[in-house]
């Protein structure tokens, strides 16, 4: 395991997932950790992260100055540069040239974290200060265009440090230089891969939910609660209920497609409640997409509730919340994390006295793919894109008819069903229709007909915090807009939403 101290830096978790990538399991640690719970883990190797304080600031995080001296690998990256230089008798100053953004490094030494690297390279930068003095037993590796130290190291304590960021995409090479650091300077052997979690994750089920125990799990239609399901029934097999609540507003073909699936990995205890009805006429009227929100997370836990008190003796209750989902802080720390509302069911544990079990809690979603593969789950499951809780209501702008909900679903089909015929499904983080209230003129045959706008979205992105609009091929968006337009009732444009986010969000409501 390579432990990463989390000072605060916004690529910490990005850190994390490159060091997987590389096949070495990291995780994520706070940057004040004492020496005793760092070397509780036995980690084979450490990196101190960027963070956003100044190290002349009194507030600012400090590593236990011990862990320097563990005798442990050390990459410090940006800030935890700095520290190390800090903190071992070298020094740093406020820098009269920040440096943001990419930068041209020249290596100027031999280093084992520079092997194959060429001697001139671009990398991203982000820091105001800077280490003007290195402490005894360091020596620069290389410098940035400024003249100022971009790397130093002393390779016989095996404390690496470089003042750019290596698990940037914008830094040319910085995969080769977080392997060398891995690999050479910290002889870390490699091999680890998503899977080789299952067994583990199998074994945390069924440890705190007991021999006796049983557990409910509610399951969307989305990779993490469906791996979380299947991870949950190897480890109890029928002592898990999985509920799975249709609020009338998820894609065409999602209902059977997810009952399919359960049956496919053998999950026998599904209570499945068409609850369709009952969301829809509480929804009837309802405009405001934030009414619309708060209506459908109140009902689902209702209904779920309802599925709840009818299985006896239930006891835990297994969520499918993923890494990144653990708030800041908490990412580190075991025992007290705060957990992102999910699934709408946040309020339940608590009101049934349910203790939340998270198999998936240390993967990032891409593995959580890797996972889902490996149990077996059909890829209509594993590689669909991400929907939001609530639904098509929000992707419809006004109140949820029937009318237009019914040109939600088939036109979000029609999407879907062209990017995959084009083969870029895989490319967008998400592509999808949204329906306006807004009308347009129409002519079909001689007569004048209003008809609905319905608005194309595809976007990329990496995490869904930011996103840009995708640059659709003209072809694609040809076929998509002729199909909308010809095959779904009532529509009379179809339009193309070219806003990244920000400023947009990217579901219209
Ligand atoms: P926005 O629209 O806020 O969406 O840019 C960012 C990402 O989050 C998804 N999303 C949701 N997911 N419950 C969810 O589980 C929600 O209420 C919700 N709203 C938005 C959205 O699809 C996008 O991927």
């Amino acid at each position: 395991t390579v432990l990463i101290l989390d000072f605060g830096g916004q690529y910490t978790h990005l850190i994390a997932r490159r060091v997987r990538e590389l096949g070495v399991y990291s995780e994520i640690m706070p940057g004040e950790s004492s020496v005793d719970d760092v070397l509780a883990r036995r980690p084979g190797a450490l990196v101190l992260s960027g963070g956003p304080r100044s190290v002349f600031d009194p507030e600012a995080p400090r590593p236990d100055p011990r862990i320097l001296e563990a005798g442990l690998p050390i990459l410090g990256i940006c800030y935890g540069h700095q520290l190390i230089a800090h903190i071992m008798g070298g020094a740093v100053h406020r820098s009269p040239r920040a440096e943001y953004g990419r930068t041209r490094i020249h290596v100027t030494g031999e280093s084992a974290l520079m092997d194959g690297v060429p001697r001139e390279f671009s990398a991203w930068m982000s820091h105001g200060d800077v280490v003007s003095k290195l402490p005894e037993g360091f020596s620069a590796t290389a410098v940035s265009e400024s003249g100022l130290i971009a790397a130093a190291e002393s390779p016989g304590r095996r404390i690496y440090s470089v003042q750019f960021h290596p698990e940037v995409a914008h830094t040319e090479h910085g995969r080769e230089i977080l392997r060398n650091f891995l690999f050479r300077a910290a002889g870390l052997s490699g091999g680890w891969n998503p899977g080789s979690r299952i067994p583990a994750m199998v074994e945390y089920v069924s440890r705190e939910i007991g021999p006796e125990g049983r557990a409910l799990c509610a399951v969307s239609g989305g990779v993490d609660s469906m791996t979380a399901a299947v991870i949950a029934h190897r480890a109890i097999g029928d002592r898990l209920h999985v509920v799975f609540v249709d609020h009338g507003l998820l894609r065409e073909g999602e209902v059977e497609g997810v009952l399919r699936a359960l049956d496919g990995v053998g999950i026998r205890n599904v209570h499945f409640v068409d609850a369709s009805d009952r969301f829809l006429s509480a929804l009837s009227g309802v405009a405001d997409p934030e009414e619309k929100r708060l209506i459908i997370g109140r009902l689902f836990a209702e209904v779920f509730e309802d599925v709840a008190s009818g299985i006896s003796g239930i006891g835990y209750l297994v969520q499918g919340t993923i890494y990144p989902d653990r708030i800041e802080s908490g990412a580190s720390g075991r025992g007290s994390d705060r957990i992102k509302s999910h699934h709408n069911v946040a309020g339940l544990p608590e009101k049934f006295g349910l203790r939340v079990v998270e198999p998936l809690r240390d993967l990032y979603k891409d593995e959580v793919r890797a996972v889902a593969r490996e149990l077996g789950l059909p890829e209509s499951v594993v590689g669909r894109h991400p929907f939001p809780g609530p639904g098509l209501a929000v992707r419809i702008e006004g109140d949820v008819t029937r009318e237009k909900l019914a040109i939600a679903r088939r036109a979000n089909a029609i999407v879907e069903e062209e990017f995959v015929r084009a083969g870029l499904y895989g490319a967008v983080w998400q592509a999808f229709a949204a329906v306006m209230d807004s009308t347009w003129v129409g002519v079909k045959g001689d007569r004048r007909e209003l008809g609905r706008v319905v608005i194309v979205r595809a976007v990329t992105s990496e995490d869904g915090m930011t996103a840009d609009w995708f640059r659709i091929p003209h072809d694609l968006l040809a076929t998509i807009s002729k199909r909308i337009s010809e095959e779904v009732p009532g529509v009379v444009m179809v339009a193309y939403a070219a806003t990244s986010k920000p400023p947009s969000t990217i579901e219209p409501c």
